[in-house]
Order: structure tokens, then C-alpha cells, then sequence
């Protein structure tokens, strides 16, 4: 790993590195391969700076981490077709998308605490994005560690949450999000939907997956998504749905000191494990357009489950970072 130069995400941050010096050479080196995996493994968040800003270099670089996953969206655009299988492009052109106002500014795209696929019975690996179009106001991507909250957490409601299963639907409104709504949040533009979209979603099966699990290496993960997150089984009712509510504002104060903010640069990518992390997006002045490029690396932790064994059929929409 002498080829690298590896320092922390931020100092005193309990997970994630940042790396710089990667080439794409380097890519299809077994050994650099392996090292890059366990420091992954290990640290849940890598920032790669200094690389070579390029489709070629963002599919080098996520086939170190495995198969890529191919995006469950049939009309999500591909980058240049079919030869950059998986690549996914993520344009937000000025005035698109839901619009919130939080903390006294207006912010497009913005997205709450949550981990990817929730709503359906299997999860992906990881994501791996960079920006190809950076606004100057806002456009953070954010990482919160569920080990690091875990091990933060107060240890009541750990108590309260650990072994309960947290219900998730497929439903991405903002005005919808039951639990873990940031204090003075107001809705001011709803997400846009393909037609059909929403009563497809409702037609889902719910899907389960535990509000903690531990990993092979014994490390107890807090794996809630606030964005999403419908209940708890067996206790939704008033009592259930405070708890939640209580867990949901926990990530939510935690994670103001013991997250990680990203700004972007054109040279950047970053990888991050959806079985362990949760993200989140700053949102950015709807006047400026944001295009961002992301992969999927395919990897369940096999915990996941739709409500009753039922069969989930195709996965209708990711809302990505
Ligand atoms: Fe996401």
C-alpha cells in the first residue's frame, strides 16, 4: 500500500478514509486490489481524490469492489449507452426535483439520512459516485457510519430498538416521511413521479430488515433509514411509532458531529458500504444544475425480507445520493 497515500476522512471521525494517488493502472493490481478491499472493509467510506476524472476510471475503479449491479431503473440514462454498462448518470437541471426549505434556505435535492434500497428485500454492496457537474452552493454528499452510531448511541434505546425489524415502504415524498422529519422542514416542491409511479408503489409488498445486525467481524451495526421507514413490527402503534420517531431523531443529532460532509471535485470518487452507511445529500440552490455519475456494486447481507415472504417483483425506482 506504499503507492497510496491514505490519511483520515476527517480527524477524530471513527470510519472512512481518504485516498490519494490511484491510477488506473493500479486498478488491475491484485495486491493493491486486496489492500483496497479490507481498508474498505475496515473503514466503510473511501474517498479517492486525485483521480483520473473519467467513465473508464469510475468503471475500473468499482470493479475492484466487486460485480457491478445494474441500475433497477429502465429510463435512468445510461452514460454513453451501452458501453458503459451500470454507469448511471444523475442530472438535476436548475428548478427540477422536490424543493424543501430547511434552515432558513431553499435547497433542491435534498435527501434525508437513508440507505439505499430500503424498500426492497435485497440490498446493494456499494455506491460509487463522482460529480461531472459541481454547484458552487451546497451538493454535499453526506456519510453517516452505523458502527460509530451504534457504539454512540444512548445505550436505553439501544436497548428499546436492538433486535426489533424496521418496516420500509417505497415512498419518496417528503411530505410523506413519517419519522425522523428535520425540525422546520417545509415542503415546497413535491418530487416529481413518472405517471403510475405512486400506485405501483403502494402496491409493493413491505419490506423488513433489522434495525441493528452484526458482522462477521462482530461489529454491531444501527442500520435505520429514517427516509422511508413506515414502523416497527409488532408494535405499530402509538408507543412503536414514538420509538422509531426517538431512534430517527437520534441519527439525526448524532450524525450532525459524527457524520461526514463531502465536497466535490472533479477528481473525486467515493465508495461507500450500504449494509453499514447511511448518506444523505445537502441539497443545493435550485437556480444551478448538479449532474453526478454513480455505480452499484452488487452484495446482499441477506437480512432483508418483504413482509409475509411475498414476492416483491421488480424494483420500481432508486432515488440515488
Ligand atoms: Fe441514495
Amino acid at each position: 500500500m506504499s503507492l497510496l497515500d491514505i490519511s483520515p476522512l476527517r480527524d477524530g471521525l471513527p470510519f472512512g478514509v481518504r485516498i490519494a494517488g490511484m491510477t488506473r493502472d493500479m486498478t488491475s493490481d491484485p495486491a493493491i486490489r486486496g489492500d483496497l478491499n479490507a481498508l474498505f472493509r475496515q473503514h466503510g467510506v473511501i474517498i479517492f481524490e486525485g483521480v483520473e476524472p473519467s467513465d473508464a476510471m469510475q468503471l475500473a475503479l468499482s470493479n475492484m469492489f466487486g460485480p457491478l449491479k445494474e441500475h433497477p431503473v429502465k429510463n435512468v440514462t445510461r452514460v454513453d449507452g451501452d458501453a458503459m454498462p451500470g454507469v448511471v448518470r444523475i442530472h438535476s437541471p436548475a428548478g427540477s426535483g422536490g424543493m424543501v426549505s430547511l434552515d432558513g434556505k431553499l435547497r433542491s435535492h435534498w435527501l434525508p439520512w437513508h440507505f439505499d434500497h430500503a424498500y426492497n428485500d435485497e440490498l446493494n454492496y456499494a455506491g460509487i459516485l463522482r460529480a461531472t457537474e459541481i454547484v458552487a452552493d451546497g451538493g454535499l454528499t453526506g456519510f453517516s457510519d452505523g458502527i460509530t452510531l451504534y457504539n454512540a448511541f444512548p445505550k436505553d434505546l439501544l436497548a428499546k430498538i436492538e433486535g426489533k425489524t424496521i418496516i420500509y415502504t417505497l415512498n419518496v415524498q417528503y411530505e410523506n416521511m413519517r419519522f425522523g422529519r428535520p425540525a422546520g422542514l417545509e415542503v415546497v416542491q413535491r418530487k416529481p413521479a413518472p405517471p403510475g409511479f405512486e400506485e405501483e408503489a403502494k402496491a409493493m409488498p413491505r419490506a423488513l430488515h433489522p434495525a441493528v445486525w452484526t458482522r462477521d467481524s462482530g461489529e454491531k451495526v444501527l442500520h435505520v433509514s429514517p427516509w422511508m421507514c413506515d414502523g416497527i413490527v409488532g408494535l405499530e402503534d402509538a408507543e412503536g411509532d414514538a420509538l422509531l420517531e426517538d431512534v430517527c431523531q437520534t441519527i439525526n443529532r448524532l450524525s450532525r458531529e459524527l457524520s461526514y460532509f463531502h465536497k466535490w471535485q472533479p477528481s473525486d470518487m467515493a465508495i461507500w458500504d450500504n449494509t453499514r452507511c447511511l448518506h444523505a445529500v445537502s441539497g443545493h440552490d435550485p437556480a444551478l444544475d448538479r449532474s453526478m455519475q454513480r455505480t452499484t456494486i452488487k452484495g446482499d447481507y441477506g437480512l432483508g425480507r418483504f413482509e409475509n415472504d411475498a414476492d416483491g417483483g421488480k424494483i420500481l425506482s432508486e432515488t440515488v445520493v
